[in-house]
């Protein structure tokens, strides 16, 4: 079993044999240490060179993961409170060849956000303030350290939304979402961050600050430079500051859940709802019944439905017209019943089992995680073929023989699919007791390359961190890494912005690679 005591998780460097410190980076001294004491606030710089227990304690949560599946050896995080205090820090550590993790919410799930081995933790916690909204544009402008559920409150009550919404949103920072593109439950509407970041204010690894906190939908002047950051996942520099464009707040919202027993009846019921429902349609997601089990299991939830079924559907619509929203919802409910691709299904009350609905879909990662262990991927594939990940996954598991269904021994306990479909993005959660290196090489890369021969990318949303770094040949062609090199050659010439990961310099491009 996995264990809940900190301190007893095993480092990455340790787990994976593959990895190697990069000794060009100079280790952590004291000097290192006055120096950013001299420029920062007292309280914001957590050094345990010292040897103290209570900071090494305190030092834990920013070297792990949330998914306590990787764990860093920092002994060293800054919380600078201002861009010109980031700056200062990333020109030392520049000059002085220190090695940086960019860190937000620590809610990563691809081990982004926490070191290899002894890389500075640069966080943007303590950079939380919003700095305007206009009520006329909706643009908000704030700082990257602001928490994403903050951010929802503060629009909201001015009769806005944030248009991404995540189950982590009480912990994840707008900075992380950012960095990594993250995607969310209602991308199906309102697309994604490329589209709604306007501006970005970054700090890059030699100190310079890049001004580019345009609050503009429009500007055809030139590359659009920001758009290099959104997604970089800390490479390229620190995001400080961001202008988002936030939507209205629909008047009205309503959902739809139901079930339905095969992959083609979901396809045929996405269709229903994009013809039924068209503009205001807000997010299609769905969970399997092996995802179901967990979250009946370790959740105590339950589908508001009569039935167990093979599949469970969740439609949600945003509009400005409660009762004429629910019509449509009937009539689109009707539609699908009359056509006999799901038996039973209801249209939400009120939006307190609205909510309740999309309780029980965001229970599912976090059901996943309960075994102990979760190897998680996040695959954009066609919808057509999408489902298939999951069968071809149990399969292959079982064949592998590690994964037997009942057995109580069993390495692999559970293969969960749940996602968002009207995006094709898809979720496969591997729950298993422990991280063990051998299921690992199982999985990885068999189900990336799975994913490639079936014209899909092995990340459609949580990014590439350590996890996938090293496969992002099986994504991307040899002349567009080129490209990027080239530009973290230009941005991040010493390579000191989250090293080992991303853009690692051992990258496998052939199964052989890997099993030879
Ligand atoms: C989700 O769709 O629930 C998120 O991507 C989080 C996750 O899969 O853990
Ligand atoms: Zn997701």
């Amino acid at each position: 079993m996995a264990t809940n005591n900190l301190e007893e998780i095993e480092f990455t460097a340790n787990h994976y044999s593959n990895l190697i410190r990069d000794e060009r980076y100079n280790r952590l001294t004291k000097e290192h240490v006055e120096y950013f004491k001299s420029i920062l606030p007292k309280d914001n710089v957590i050094c345990s060179l010292d040897d103290s227990e209570e900071t090494k304690k305190e030092l834990l949560k920013y070297n792990i993961d949330w998914m306590k599946k990787y764990r860093g050896q920092s002994q060293l995080v800054l919380l600078p409170t201002s861009t010109d205090e980031v700056s200062q820090c990333l020109r030392y550590c520049n000059e002085n060849n220190l090695a940086v993790v960019p860190q937000s919410g620590n809610s990563g799930l691809v081990g982004g956000s926490v070191p290899v081995f002894d890389e500075i933790i640069i966080s943007t916690k303590a950079m939380n303030k919003i700095i305007d909204f206009d009520d006329v544009s909706g643009v908000l402008t704030c700082n990257a350290g602001c928490v994403l559920a903050d951010l929802e409150a503060y629009v909201e009550e001015r009769g806005f939304m944030v248009p991404l919404d995540m189950g982590s949103k009480k912990y994840c920072c707008i900075g992380g979402n950012v960095s990594s593109n993250a995607g969310g439950l209602r991308y199906l509407r309102y697309g994604s961050l490329h589209s709604n970041v306007l501006g970005l204010e970054v700090v890059l690894a030699n100190g310079q600050v890049i001004d580019n906190l345009s609050k503009l939908r429009k500007d055809s002047t030139g590359y659009d430079i920001k758009q290099l950051f959104i997604g970089a996942e800390g490479t390229l520099g620190i995001i400080t500051n961001v202008a988002i464009s936030t939507p209205r707040k629909p008047k009205a919202v309503n959902a739809v859940f139901l079930s339905t027993d095969s992959w083609e009846n979901v396809q045929a019921i996405y269709k229903t709802a994009k013809e039924h429902l068209q503009e205001i349609i807000s997010a299609f997601e769905f969970f399997d019944e092996d995802a179901y089990s967990l979250v009946k299991q370790h959740m105590q939830l339950q589908v508001p439905l009569k039935e167990e079924n093979k599949f469970y559907v969740l439609v949600e619509t945003h509009g400005s017209n409660k009762q004429h929203d629910n019509e449509k919802l009937h009539s689109f409910l009707e539609a699908i019943k009359t056509s006999n691709v799901a038996r039973e299904g209801y249209v939400s009350k009120d939006d307190q089992q609205t909510r309740s609905f999309w309780i029980i879909r965001e229970s599912v990662p976090v059901a996943c995680s309960k075994n102990g262990a979760v190897f998680k991927y996040d695959l954009s594939i066609p919808i057509a073929q999408i489902y298939d990940v999951a069968i071809y996954m149990r399969k292959y598991l079982k064949e592998a023989n590690v994964y037997r269904p009942g057995d109580e021994t069993s390495e692999v306990i559970n293969v969960a699919a749940y996602g968002h479909i009207g995006d094709g993005n898809i979720h496969i959660n591997i729950s298993c007791k422990s991280y063990s290196e051998e299921i690992a090489n199982l999985i990885e890369p068999e189900i990336f390359y799975w994913t490639r021969d079936h014209n899909g990318v092995i990340s459609g949303e949580h990014g590439l961190g350590l996890m996938k770094g090293k496969y992002l040949a099986i994504s991307k062609p040899g002349s567009m890494i080129r490209i990027m090199e080239s530009i973290k050659n230009i941005l991040d010439p010493n390579y000191i912005m989250n090293p080992y990961k991303y853009l690692p310099k051992k990258r496998i491009t052939r199964l052989s690679d890997i099993r030879s």
